[in-house]
């Protein structure tokens, strides 16, 4: 297993590249599924995630090839309908395959994805969703049973109790593309990501309208065909590059940013002190100064995005005043309050909400990666801390960042990644 060593203090400066969204391209690369010609998917970051689901795609039938940043999609088989623990377990996300699977091939055993590090995360709203489509529903040993003849169009309402759900809405939208009728998605996930799988969709002949806003309408077709698409580039990913910039009071320039996709961090930076300048198709992202503590409440998209709390609390640890931030998606997503303590952050946590003390500085420390985000936190707060940090268990952060340390490397920090 790899770890980070990093020597904090340098400031970054220079100019990096956002890769295509990964959460984007997961369920796209699910959608194939359902098309009855190739999918070319532009902008695939190289990642652990993309490739787990590329493994799960391949046992359902289809063939999938890299070429650089694309990857090539296409059914070859359409009996296999098992998406197998082995590979669910991995990577959560798998779960997209069950709205594809169940509209296209009619049935669908995909394993009943577990708890993971952030928390309990049920998938009763996807289920329900498909219910009222049609689907027979039933779990056999640890496995979701989906049959249906043909699904047919309904009136689907998908908020719960956190909120919209994003592979929910995805699932919902993906099974009623082929389904007899009109679909009508209510409280729908409005995430970037949702609105750019309905693009990707519409581009195979689906009729979807209304992807960004909290009613989706779907009218079901007879087949979709193959088609080329480019995901947009990941916000998450961005809003990290934009935390270290400021952790260490550098000047970096992010190239492929959508600033429209992140009016929310881009708020709450500016409330920091952090200045963020839209730059030709990029941002300037700059800090000289003392940061000020601000609060921050997660939130479904156009809100603050929970995949950014962790880096934006790292930030905070470093910052004038108390900052309080409140996690409104996932209450326990909080794994990495105790690693940074150890770097000496000052958090106190009560329920969902954290509230951080800024100090005057962090030292370096040995910490332990819990989750794809938390690690990245971590590797933020060592940027700036004094001395040496070490980060173990850094295959979570493959998840999710392409080369991380590399493009940090280029941007003048101190890190470099070892075989524990
Ligand atoms: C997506 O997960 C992302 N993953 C997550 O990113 C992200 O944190 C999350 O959306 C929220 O923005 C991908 O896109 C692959 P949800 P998803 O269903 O769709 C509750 C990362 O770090 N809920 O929108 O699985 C749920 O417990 C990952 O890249 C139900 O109650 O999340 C949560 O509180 C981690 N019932 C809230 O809704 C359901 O049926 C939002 O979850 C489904 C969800």
């Amino acid at each position: 297993m790899d770890k980070l060593l990093i020597q904090g203090g340098r400031r970054l400066r220079g100019s990096v590249a956002v890769a295509g969204s990964k959460n984007a391209c997961l369920p796209i690369m699910a959608a194939a599924i359902l098309a009855d010609g190739p999918l070319t998917l532009h902008g695939v970051p190289v990642l652990e995630d993309i490739r787990a689901l590329g493994d799960l795609l391949e046992e359902l039938g289809l063939t999938v090839r890299r070429d650089g940043d694309t990857l090539a999609l296409q059914v070859a088989d359409t009996e296999p309908c098992h998406a197998r623990y082995d590979l669910v377990r991995k990577m959560r996300a798998s779960i997209c395959v069950l709205g594809p699977l169940l509209g296209r091939r009619g049935r669908a055993r995909v394993s009943m994805p577990g708890g993971c590090a952030i928390g309990p995360r049920p998938i009763d709203l996807h289920l329900r969703g498909l219910e009222a489509m049609g689907a027979t529903i039933e779990l056999d040993e640890g496995d979701i049973v989906a049959t249906a003849d043909r699904l047919h169009g309904a009136e689907i309402f998908l908020g719960g109790p956190f909120g919209s759900t994003v592979l929910g809405t995805a699932n919902v939208m993906m099974a009623a593309a082929l389904a007899e009728g009109t679909t009508v998605i209510e409280s729908a996930a409005c995430e970037p990501e949702v609105q750019d799988l309905a693009a990707c969709l519409n581009a195979m002949g689906a009729r979807i309208s209304g992807a960004g806003t909290p009613r989706v309408t779907v009218e079901g077709v007879q087949s979709l065909q193959g088609c080329e698409h480019t995901a947009i580039p990941d916000r998450i990913e961005a809003g990290t590059f934009m935390c270290a910039a400021a952790i260490t009071n550098g000047q970096v320039r992010i190239e492929r940013v959508r600033l429209d996709h992140m009016v929310a961090v881009v708020d709450r930076l500016r409330a920091i002190g952090v200045i963020v300048e839209p730059a030709d198709g990029g941002a300037e992202i700059s800090s000289t100064r003392r940061l000020t503590a601000v609060d921050a409440t997660t939130q479904p998209y156009p809100g603050f995005p929970t995949d950014l709390q962790a880096q934006l609390m790292a930030l905070l640890c470093l910052a004038d005043g108390n900052s309080v931030l409140t996690e409104k998606i996932y209450p326990d997503r909080f794994l990495h309050v105790a690693e940074l303590a150890r770097m000496g952050a000052r958090i106190r946590k009560e329920g969902p909400t954290a509230i951080v003390t800024g100090a005057k500085r962090l030292v370096g420390a040995p910490v332990m990666a819990s989750d794809l985000r938390a690690s990245a936190a971590l590797v933020l707060a060592g940027l700036a801390a004094e001395g040496c940090t070490t980060i173990n268990r850094i295959y979570h952060l493959d998840r999710g960042y392409q080369r991380i340390e590399e493009k940090l490397l280029a941007l003048g920090a101190d890190i470099r990644r070892v075989a524990e």
